[in-house]
C-alpha cells in the first residue's frame, strides 16, 4: 500500500518532468482516479397513452393504430379546415343512407342505366374531372344490373365539363361489359390500406382500409400515440417527392406512358417530374401537401405557394412583350394541359384535363410522342407548348417554321 503510493507519487513527478522539460518519451499512465458523484436526475420521461384500462394501453405502447382524421382537428384546426376542401379528402365517398355524396365543387347526380341510389355502395371520384360506381357487392359498375348479355357499350362513367377544351359533362365507358370488375384501387385512393381482406366485407373489394380518401394517416401514419400524447409522441413528416409519388404514378418512373388521343395518361405526375431537373425540388416546395390546387383556382388565389417568378426572375423579365399584354402564364406554354383523365378532352385543340408536369421545352420538337405512339418525350414539345393558342382558335395560326423561331432563345434578354 504505503509503496505503491510513493510510485504513484514517484510517477507522477517524473510525467511532470518530462513534460516540462518536453524532453525524451512520455511515461506510463497513472491508474484511474476515484469516480465522481452522480450527476443531476434527468428530465421525466413522456407520460404513457391514456389508455381506459392497462393492456389497451400497453398495447398502444407497441403499435400506433389508425385513429381518423376527426381525431386532429381540435388540436389543428386551421390544417383541418383547408385539407376539408381538397380533393384528397373526396377520393373514395361512401353513399349512406342512399343519398349521393356531397362534394365542395361538384354535384354527384348522375347514375348509370338501370341503377338507383340504393344499389350503389361506393362513388370513386367525383371530385374533379370524373367519377365511377361501386355496386352493392363492392364491384365497379361495368354493366346494368344484373345483365346476361355483356354490353361492351354500357356508359359507366360520368365526366365532368372542361371549360378549358370547351367540352360538355357526358357519359363514356370504362371496361364496359367486363364481369365483376374488382375494386383494387384502395392503395392510392384510402388511408390504412391493407391488401388482404374486404372492406366492409364486399367481395368485390380487394383489401381494407381505415378510412376512405387520402386523410391525414395516409401521409403521416398511424397517430393513436401521437393523439394521446402530441409531445412524447412525434408523426412522421416527409417532404419527399417520394411520398407524393407513391400515388402520383402509373408504372416505370422513366417513362411517361400516352394515352390514346394522343395525351398522357393521368396519375403520373411523378413520372413526369422525373424527366424535369425540377426533380431537384420538392413536390411540397410549390405546393402546400394540405392545400389542394382545385380548392384555390375555385377561391381565385395563386394555385402553389411558390410561383414560377419566385425562382427564375430572369426569364419572368425577359418575356415577349406581346405575350405579357395577352396575359400569357408560364404554365400556357411550360405545363399545358397535356394529361387526360376524364373524356372531356380535344386533341385537335391541344387541351387535355391537366397540366403537365416536364416544364423543359425543346424549342425544335413539334412532335411530342415517341414515333409508336407509347410514350411522352422528356421535354415539351411546340405542338403542346404553343398551340393550344396558336392553331386552336385562341390566337393567331402559326406554322411550325414561324413557332420554331420564335421559341429559339425565347427568354434572351433585349
Ligand atoms: C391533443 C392535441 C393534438 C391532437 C389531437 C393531434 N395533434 Fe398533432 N401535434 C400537436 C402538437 C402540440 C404538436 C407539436 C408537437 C411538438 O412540437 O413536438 C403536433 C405536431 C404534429 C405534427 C408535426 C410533427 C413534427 O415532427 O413536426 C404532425 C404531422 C401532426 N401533429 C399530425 C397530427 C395528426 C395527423 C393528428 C390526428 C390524427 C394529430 N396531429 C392530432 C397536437 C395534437
Ligand atoms: C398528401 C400528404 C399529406 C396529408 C394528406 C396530410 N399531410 Fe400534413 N404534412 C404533409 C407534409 C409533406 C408536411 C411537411 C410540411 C410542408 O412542407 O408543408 C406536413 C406537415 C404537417 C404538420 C406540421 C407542419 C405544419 O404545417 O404545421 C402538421 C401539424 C400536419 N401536417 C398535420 C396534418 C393533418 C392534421 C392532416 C389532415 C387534416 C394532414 N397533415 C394531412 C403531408 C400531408
Ligand atoms: C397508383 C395510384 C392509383 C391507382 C392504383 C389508381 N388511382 Fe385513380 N387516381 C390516382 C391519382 C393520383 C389521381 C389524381 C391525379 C390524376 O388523375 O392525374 C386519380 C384519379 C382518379 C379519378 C378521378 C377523380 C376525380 O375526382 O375526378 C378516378 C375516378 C379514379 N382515379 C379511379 C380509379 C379506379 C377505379 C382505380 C382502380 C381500378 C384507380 N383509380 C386506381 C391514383 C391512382
Ligand atoms: C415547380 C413547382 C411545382 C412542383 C415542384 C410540382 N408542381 Fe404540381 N403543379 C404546379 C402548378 C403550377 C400546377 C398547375 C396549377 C394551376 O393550374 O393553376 C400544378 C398542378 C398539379 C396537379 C393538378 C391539379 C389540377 O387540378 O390541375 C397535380 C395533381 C400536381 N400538381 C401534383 C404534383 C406532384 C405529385 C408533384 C411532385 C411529384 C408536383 N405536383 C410538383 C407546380 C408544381
Ligand atoms: C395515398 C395516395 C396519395 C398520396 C400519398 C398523395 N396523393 Fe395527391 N392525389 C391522390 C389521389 C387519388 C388524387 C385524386 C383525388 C381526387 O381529386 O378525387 C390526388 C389529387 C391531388 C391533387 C389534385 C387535387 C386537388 O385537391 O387540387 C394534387 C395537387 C395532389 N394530389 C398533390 C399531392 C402532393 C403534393 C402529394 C405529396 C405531398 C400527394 N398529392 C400525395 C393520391 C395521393
Ligand atoms: C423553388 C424554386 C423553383 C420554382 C418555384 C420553379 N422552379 Fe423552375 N427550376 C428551378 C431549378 C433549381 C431548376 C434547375 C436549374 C438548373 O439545373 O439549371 C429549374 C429549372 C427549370 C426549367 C429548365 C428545366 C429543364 O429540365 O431543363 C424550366 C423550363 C423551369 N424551371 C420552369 C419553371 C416553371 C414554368 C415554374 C413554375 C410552374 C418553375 N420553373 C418554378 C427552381 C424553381
Ligand atoms: C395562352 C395562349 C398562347 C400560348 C400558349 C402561346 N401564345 Fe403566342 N400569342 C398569343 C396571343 C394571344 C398573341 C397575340 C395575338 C395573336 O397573335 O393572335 C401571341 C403572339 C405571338 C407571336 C407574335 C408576337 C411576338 O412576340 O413575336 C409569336 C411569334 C408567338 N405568339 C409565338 C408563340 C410561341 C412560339 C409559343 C409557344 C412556345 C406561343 N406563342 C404560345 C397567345 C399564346
Ligand atoms: C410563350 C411561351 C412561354 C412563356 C409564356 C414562358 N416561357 Fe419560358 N421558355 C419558353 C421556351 C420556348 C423556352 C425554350 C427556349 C430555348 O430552349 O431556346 C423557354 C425556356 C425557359 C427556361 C429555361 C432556361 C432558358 O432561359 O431558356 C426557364 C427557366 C423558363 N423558360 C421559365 C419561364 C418562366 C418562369 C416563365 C413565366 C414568368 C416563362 N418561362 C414563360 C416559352 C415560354
Amino acid at each position: 500500500m504505503y509503496h505503491s503510493r510513493i510510485l504513484v507519487i514517484a510517477l507522477g513527478l517524473l510525467v511532470l518532468a518530462l513534460l516540462i522539460g518536453c524532453a525524451g518519451a512520455q511515461g506510463p499512465a497513472g491508474p484511474q482516479g476515484p469516480a465522481g458523484p452522480q450527476g443531476p436526475a434527468g428530465p421525466a420521461g413522456p407520460a404513457g397513452p391514456a389508455g381506459k384500462d392497462a393492456p389497451a394501453a400497453a398495447a398502444a405502447t407497441v403499435t400506433a393504430a389508425y385513429v381518423g382524421a376527426d381525431k386532429c382537428t381540435a388540436c389543428h384546426k386551421e390544417i383541418a379546415n383547408a385539407y376539408a376542401k381538397s380533393g384528397h379528402a373526396f377520393k373514395l365517398n361512401k353513399v349512406v343512407d342512399g343519398k349521393p355524396p356531397t362534394m365542395p365543387f361538384t354535384k354527384i347526380e348522375k347514375l348509370p342505366e338501370g341503377y338507383t341510389w340504393n344499389d350503389i355502395s361506393y362513388v370513386i371520384g367525383g371530385y374533379a374531372w370524373k367519377y365511377r360506381f361501386m355496386d352493392k357487392k363492392g364491384f365497379i359498375i361495368t354493366d346494368k344490373p344484373g345483365a346476361t348479355i355483356s354490353d361492351t357499350n354500357y356508359l359507366n362513367q360520368w365526366n365532368f365539363a372542361n371549360p378549358a377544351a370547351g367540352k360538355d359533362a357526358g357519359w363514356s365507358k370504362y371496361n364496359s361489359g367486363a364481369k365483376d370488375l374488382k375494386y383494387n384501387c384502395g392503395n392510392c385512393h384510402t388511408t390504412g390500406y391493407k391488401p388482404t381482406g374486404s372492406q366492409d366485407n364486399l367481395a368485390g373489394i380487394v383489401g381494407t382500409w381505415s378510412e376512405t380518401g387520402i386523410k391525414c394517416e395516409a401521409c403521416h401514419g398511424p397517430a393513436s400515440l401521437h393523439v394521446a400524447n402530441p409531445y412524447g409522441a412525434d408523426l412522421k413528416v416527409e417532404r419527399d417527392a417520394e411520398l407524393c409519388g407513391k400515388c402520383h404514378i402509373r408504372g416505370d418512373v422513366t417513362k411517361i406512358d400516352a394515352k390514346s388521343g394522343p395525351f398522357i395518361d393521368h396519375h403520373e405526375q411523378y413520372e413526369e417530374f422525373y424527366q424535369s431537373k425540377h426533380l431537384s425540388l420538392k413536390c411540397v416546395d410549390c405546393h402546400n401537401p394540405h392545400v389542394g390546387v382545385v380548392q384555390l383556382r375555385q377561391a381565385k388565389q395563386p394555385t402553389t405557394r411558390t410561383l414560377c417568378e419566385n425562382c427564375h426572375f430572369k426569364q419572368a423579365r425577359d418575356q415577349s412583350a406581346t405575350h405579357l399584354g395577352v396575359k400569357v402564364q408560364c404554365i400556357d406554354c411550360h405545363m399545358p394541359r397535356m394529361i387526360a383523365s376524364s373524356a372531356s378532352v380535344d386533341a385537335a385543340k391541344f387541351t387535355g384535363d391537366i397540366r403537365v408536369h416536364i416544364f423543359a421545352i425543346d424549342p425544335d420538337a413539334t412532335a411530342q410522342f415517341t414515333a409508336d405512339g407509347k410514350f411522352a418525350l422528356s421535354q415539351v414539345a411546340l405542338d403542346w407548348a404553343c398551340k393550344s393558342c396558336h392553331g386552336a382558335g385562341k390566337a393567331t395560326p402559326k406554322t411550325d417554321a414561324e413557332l420554331k423561331s420564335r421559341a429559339k432563345n425565347y427568354h434572351a434578354s433585349k
